[in-house]
């Protein structure tokens, strides 16, 4: 097992009917902005339970945070908190409308020229503007990281940031919000939150025991309850368990002592910055390729996982770490996710190398658990993906 350091300081609220908690967790006087998407929360009675619940606050809002949270629109924001004089943040959404307002945090009290830097030149945020967050869709687990992803149309860039300053100070998780999500953004949550575990799994043995069956329970979860989810949002053990999968996913516990690979998202985030494919299945589309290309150095891990996880046992370890990218495959299919690139976009041609020649552009020249992912590696999986 690698050495690690690990701190995480968000404070969950689980479970029915915590919205009604809010009050005591945001600083008296607190001038607040809360913020929210396209208005999902207005139909599905989320915005008046926050609403009521912070009677008695100074409450801004602003509203239209769209799904891969665009910079231009969070520009907006920044204006409303600078002017305002906002000391508090609440998110009310899914995990665009919390990375929007991670985003809006650091860049609230970032001193440079333009905060268009702290995506393009990684700058680690130390200390942001304080917020909390109301959870409206499981799926990424930006309510218990200190992550976020924020896209530009302009240029079609989609860059990562983040730093220890980005955590949530609480996140209220209530799996009843997820009644009302629709079935294409049900299915994007199990694969993205199912992908963030291999992410942290799927590279070399560790010898990290416990990492590793955490993981592997994690993704036995989501598939137990992904059928009964689908079939029925409004199955509150399901969403219950749904949702606490999904945050224990990536809340950094599970990636502590182990090597990380996080290339399929680095891919992934391409394919949504270039064709607008939802974040999940950009991960689909790349996953079983990258595991195809790699397969040397992670067969022991596939092999691991196809048994622990998908009971293929009695093969040689080639055949069993085979079968687990096959099984990976047919799992991403069952949840009617499309696995192949040519599937979302007529105009695929092309693709590998730009997203290659853009790596080499930033110095991205060893992605993956070894570092030793190149460029070219790159062109080749995305071109297997098509
Ligand atoms: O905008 P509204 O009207 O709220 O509708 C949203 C949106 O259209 C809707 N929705 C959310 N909760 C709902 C609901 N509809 C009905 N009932 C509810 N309870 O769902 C749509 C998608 O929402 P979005 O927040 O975009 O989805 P998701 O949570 O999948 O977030 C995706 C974004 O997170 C980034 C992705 O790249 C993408 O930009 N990621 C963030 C990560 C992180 N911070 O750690 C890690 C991930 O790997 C990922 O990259
Ligand atoms: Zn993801």
């Amino acid at each position: 097992m690698l050495n690690f350091e690990f701190r995480n300081p968000t404070k969950i609220l689980f479970g029915k009917g915590q919205i009604a908690n809010l009050p005591k967790e945001i600083p008296a006087g607190a001038k607040l902005l809360m913020l929210y998407g396209g208005g999902s929360i207005k139909q599905n009675g989320i915005y008046d339970q926050v609403k009521d619940a912070l009677q008695g606050f100074t409450v801004l809002e602003f509203s239209g945070i769209p799904a891969n949270p665009e910079y231009e629109v969070l520009l907006k924001a920044l204006k409303v908190i600078k002017e305002e004089k906002i000391d508090f943040m609440l998110a009310v959404g899914g995990g665009s409308v919390i990375d929007g307002v991670k985003f809006l945090s650091s860049a609230a009290l970032y001193e440079g020229d333009s905060p268009w830097d702290i995506l393009s030149q990684r700058i680690s945020t130390k200390k942001g503007l304080p917020f909390g967050t109301v959870l409206t869709l499981p799926a990424t687990g930006s309510e218990m990281n200190s992550g976020a992803v924020i896209s530009r149309k302009e240029t079609q860039e989609k860059f990562s940031m983040g730093g220890p300053g980005l955590f949530p100070q609480f996140s209220i998780l209530d799996p009843q919000v997820v009644a009302s999500i629709p079935k294409r953004q049900l299915a994007n949550g199990i694969t993205d939150a199912f992908t963030h575990v291999l992410e942290q799994y799927m590279t070399y043995p560790a010898g990290a025991m416990l990492q590793d069956r955490i993981a592997e329970s994690i993704m036995q979860t989501l598939i137990e309850v992904a059928p009964r989810i689908i079939r029925d949002p409004a199955d509150y053990e399901a969403a219950a368990n749904f949702m606490w999968s999904c945050t224990m996913a990536l809340n950094g516990l599970i990636q502590k002592g182990v090597p990380t690979d996080w290339a399929i998202h680095a891919m992934g985030h391409e394919l949504t910055a270039m064709f607008g494919i939802d974040h999940a299945r950009t991960l689909a589309i790349i996953a079983p390729s990258h595991y195809r290309y790699n397969f040397n150095g992670k067969k022991e891990k596939l092999a691991q996982y196809a048994e622990r996880v998908w009971n293929v046992t009695a093969m040689s370890l080639e055949e069993q770490a085979t079968a687990g990218i096959k099984m990976t495959e047919e799992f991403f299919h069952s949840l009617d996710i499309s696995t192949r690139l040519s599937e979302y976009t007529g105009s695929y041609e092309g693709t590998a190398q730009i997203i290659s020649q853009r790596f080499t552009e930033r110095g991205w020249n060893g992605l993956g658990e070894r570092k030793a992912l190149t460029p070219d590696d790159v062109e080749k999986i995305v071109e297997m993906s098509y």
